[in-house]
């Protein structure tokens, strides 16, 4: 530590960082615009200013921006000199001469922190009275709403959107007072991460479009800490409700996990929970077929009778919590429990959770990713199936930079000259896919293979680096690079489906550590507790589906299997369950009973006799285990409307009118946590994962509503003009109030970021052990496993067959006029629920089929036109799509959306061009970028692809 001198204080300080993070970690508040904690500083709004003096005699001193100025021994500092003070004003007063000042309809809401800065330095009235430079604002998609007038050039969206997270789609344009921040024409923003705009614009420039039809300030939003639900990556977020409805969701700062960021399916994908395809009552259908909304008491006794029977069984699901999965399976007996993936997926997922119980390499967070200095990915095109995963990967390449810095004596924080001196050099980062990925483009070596073949790739570069004699040139490069490496990672997943590639990347690893070097290993995988569900273990669906004929009560959690099964699977799910004899309790008919608890209509429900309507993520509270191994809770933000109920409550309720033993003991949630952490050594911390209900700050429990919120009285004016009574809360430590303090809480606790003075998210650091550190109180979350010396039940993933081992099995799987179809995953559109929303449905488009230049030219089909897809006994039209790579005979299918379900990964289907086919109306997107830079196309055009 250095001893600096601010103003009266003296401060210790660490060597080399800037002096606008050592006064912000001090608690000064020194305004600043353009400096972002993890973008670094270039100093360009000089907003920051302080002044420096030379030595202790010197009274004069100069003007240096505190971003721009490291911290050294004995330095001397004023913030509240007259000449910085009025410095900054003249700045502020300078960037405010085109500002609107429109704050009353602004949709920043209040959280502004150009307000907050302006208020900061004192700059009150408008003396300027010429006319202001206007702008014409771009439509940039149905999520971003963009209004320039009130920009004030820092020039942090274009430092965000490209330099930080890859865009290429927005730019700086035109000169002097006339600067644009925008698209070169109308158009989507192309990033998946556009949304982050919203919060690193200290001003209402870039502001969330759904967010604006509703308008609503940030304080007049109750907020609960909660995490995302759109993947296994478990980002921590904080939605925002008000009259019932949720408005919007934010970044919850983790700084182990999201840090500052979340992508765009995160932020904007819960518009399902609005839509009107929401579940309200629970019914049951009628004698004669039809269905007859019931109330919940006695949806309640219905499901207990039917499940009182000897014979039930229950399927879970990989997007509902731990804690209902756990009592559904302790309702019906785990011998009677099918965890709910599909026969392909849980195989592959059972495998990801077996080796990270087992694997001497860590399991890493976000933020140990970003250090990685050498990246192999198997398999998985990140950005579409672990999108936060992959902003993390682009921060990791930029180690190299970092690498040249510390040898050009450059702070890593001095942004533009680190950027300046690395120029296109980056990490190594080796991607075997079988088509593009949005990665590509910072790749350093692309490699199109089909999943065996990826498969054996990452055997031989296992082999490799275990000394075996090479037999790929390729693998030995890639293992060399490896090796060579300080903290290498290899990311691979469940998206391909393939047991082998996931146990290859468990082998790369392994091998890595046997060297005597340190590894990373992360996968990703589908859905937000996939990995939660594996490790609680279950019966595959088809194991379920051989006895199905023997059950007379089957109990369907948050799952629509018509996405699991084919339909001849469903047939025989449903016609197994129609054709029993006689079930006594049931006065009806003389079936089965199918009950399915879920949150939306889905085409399952048809088939099922009592349907439950559960609660979403933000109405409930539960635990997620994420990819990584992160168990963390989630609670809810507002009250499940009409008769809707968490489904553990469901499930409780059931057990308790069905007396079941020891379940119906239960009354709470936290009782549930604690049974779940009792069940398995493995969920043993999972009591600790967040405080439970008895946790109080202060004497109070933490408000959801900041002590700004108002209007309670006028919302419900037209009903009553009295103050409802708030909602009380007795299964968490938050309350539906304003009463209480949010300031010292443990961080899983934090329901919103609010500070005096910092009204906007900016207000984070104040809530942090240091500036980009962890927050104060303890990390958010509990890692369930950590590297242990590797055990036998790795053995599998470290045996099998090499890429030249695999040669002429790859060969002899080529048929002429046949494709093997991969699955192809899409950011908006293959997941379930976030796909319900109107706004990633838009920009989901139509499902297609994607295949690469030469086999286009061939088939005679261009981008947008249609190809017919020939599988085993059916036949569908797809949009077409043409990649930059497609490893050979291969064509991509876009996986996840409903009319494409039917599509088998590893099926070889025959192409024929639909000369029927309709195209589409063009998108507003103006290219569809894929993963590949044009330059590098060349260099790649003899590895693999098609
Ligand atoms: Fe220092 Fe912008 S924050 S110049």
């Amino acid at each position: 530590m250095v001893k600096i001198f601010v103003d009266d204080l003296e401060l210790d300080v660490t060597p080399g960082e800037n002096l606008l993070g050592a006064c912000l970690n001090a608690g000064l508040d020194l305004p600043y615009f353009c400096w972002h904690p993890v973008m670094g500083s270039i100093g360009s709004c000089r907003q920051c200013a302080v002044v420096q003096y030379q030595n202790e005699e010197d009274t004069r001193g100069r003007i240096v921006m505190g971003c721009m100025t490291p911290v050294a021994e004995g330095a001397r500092f004023s913030l509240a000199a007259p000449s910085a003070r009025t410095f900054r004003a003249a700045i502020i007063e300078s960037l405010m001469l085109n500002h609107p000042h429109d704050c009353p309809v602004c949709a920043e809401g209040g959280e502004c922190h150009l307000q907050d800065m302006t208020v900061m330095v004192g700059h009150r009235d408008r003396r300027y009275r010429g006319r202001k430079n206007t702008y014409r604002n771009q439509y940039l998609g149905p999520l971003i709403h963009h209004e320039m007038n009130r920009c004030i050039t820092c020039y942090r969206c274009v430092r965000y959107y490209c330099d930080y997270a890859g865009g290429s789609d927005l730019s700086a344009q035109a000169c002097h007072d006339h600067i644009y921040f925008g698209r070169h024409r109308d158009g989507v923003l192309e990033s998946e991460f556009a949304g982050n705009l919203v919060e690193v614009c200290p001003t209402g420039v870039f502001t969330d479009k759904s967010l604006l039809r509703h308008y609503t300030r940030k304080w007049d939003l109750q907020s609960a800490p909660s995490i995302c639900p759109g993947c296994a990556v478990g980002c921590n977020t904080i939605p925002g409700e008000r009259y019932g409805q949720l408005r919007r969701v934010h970044n919850r700062y983790n700084h182990e996990v999201n840090g500052y960021f979340l992508c765009d399916r995160g932020r904007f994908g819960s518009g399902y929970i609005n839509s009107d395809r929401r579940l309200d009552f629970a019914g049951w259908r009628n004698a004669d077929g039809t269905f007859a909304a019931i109330r919940q008491s006695q949806a309640v006794e219905t499901a207990a009778t039917w499940l009182k029977s000897a014979r039930v069984a229950a399927i879970g699901s990989p997007r509902a919590s731990l804690e209902a999965n756990f009592l559904l399976r302790e309702l019906v007996g785990a011998e009677n429990f099918a965890a709910g993936f599909s026969s392909v997926e849980q195989p592959v997922v059972d495998r990801i959770a077996q080796i990270l119980q087992a694997t001497a390499a860590l399991s890493p967070p976000l933020k140990q990713m970003e250090g990685a200095d050498a990246i192999l990915i198997l398999g998985e095109d990140v950005t579409n199936t672990a999108p936060r995963t992959a902003l993390a990967l682009r921060q990791a390449v930029r180690n190299k930079a970092y690498e040249l810095a510390d040898q050009a004596g450059l702070l890593h924080w001095q942004d533009a000259a680190v950027r300046n001196l690395a120029q296109d050099q980056r990490s190594p980062m080796i991607i075997a896919s079988p088509a593009d990925t949005r990665l590509d483009d910072v790749a350093s070596e692309l490699i199109s293979l089909p999943p065996d073949g990826i498969a054996g790739f990452g055997r031989a570069v296992a082999a490799s680096l275990a000394g075996k004699p090479a037999d790929d040139a390729r693998a030995q490069r890639v293992a060399g690079v490896l090796k060579a490496a300080k903290n290498p990672l290899v990311i691979s997943g469940s998206g391909l489906l393939h047991s082998g590639i996931v146990d290859s990347a468990a082998a790369v690893a392994e091998a890595l550590v046997a060297n005597g070097g340190k590894a990373m290993l992360g996968y990703c995988l589908a859905e937000a507790n996939s990995l939660g569900l594996a490790l609680l273990g279950g019966k595959s669906l088809d194991a379920l589906l051989d006895r199905v004929e023997g059950v007379d009560a089957l109990l369907v959690l948050e799952n629509d299997l018509t996405r699991r099964l084919s339909a001849s699977q469903m047939e025989k799910l449903f016609q197994g369950a129609h054709s029993q004899k006689t079930f006594s309790q049931n006065p009806h008919s003389q079936k089965t009973r199918v009950i399915a608890l879920d949150l939306v209509e889905t085409e399952m429900l048809e088939h099922c006799d009592l349907v439950l309507p559960a609660a979403s993520y933000a109405e409930s509270e539960g635990t997620l285990v994420s990819s990584e191994g992160r168990a963390q809770r989630y609670y809810p933000v507002l009250e499940p409307g009409e008769e809707r109920l968490p489904s553990w409550r469901w499930l409780l309720q059931i057990a308790v009118a069905s007396g079941h033993q020891p379940l119906s003991q239960m009354a709470h949630f936290d009782q549930v946590v604690a049974a779940c952490a009792q069940s398995n050594g493995l969920f043993a911390g999972l009591t600790a994962v967040a405080p439970l209900s008895d946790y109080r700050s202060h004497g109070l429990k933490v408000p959801r509503q900041s002590h700004r919120y108002s209007g309670r009285t006028a919302m419900c004016a037209d009903v009553s003009v009295h103050e409802p009574q708030q909602p009380a809360d007795t299964e968490t430590p938050l309350a539906y109030t304003m009463e209480g303090m949010n300031q010292d809480q443990p961080s899983a606790l934090k329901p919103f970021f609010w500070s005096p003075g910092w009204n906007s998210n900016q207000s984070v650091q104040k809530f942090q052990q240091e500036v980009d550190g962890p927050l104060r109180g303890e990390a958010a979350g509990v890692r369930l496993f950590e590297p242990r010396p590797s055990s036998a039940a790795l053995a599998p993933a470290l045996s099998g067959e090499t890429m030249g081992e695999l040669q002429s099995q790859l060969q002899s799987q080529l048929q002429p006029h046949k494709w093997r179809l991969v699955p192809l995953y899409c950011i908006y559109g293959s997941e379930e629920l976030s796909a319900i929303t109107d706004e990633i449905a838009e920009l989901a488009g139509r499902p297609f089929i994607a295949v690469g230049e030469v086999v286009a030219r061939r088939l005679g089909v261009v981008a947008g036109d249609g190809l017919r897809v020939s599988a085993a006994g059916q036949t569908i039209s797809l949009e077409v799509k043409i990649l930059r790579r497609v490893a050979k005979n291969c064509v991509g299918f876009s996986a996840g959306y409903r009319q494409t379900l039917d599509l088998q990964p590893g099926e070889l289907v025959g192409l024929e061009r639909d000369d029927a086919w309709q195209r589409g109306s063009p998108r507003m997107i103006a290219s569809d970028r894929g993963g590949l830079r044009d330059s590098d196309r060349d260099s790649f055009k003899d590895n693999g692809h098609d």
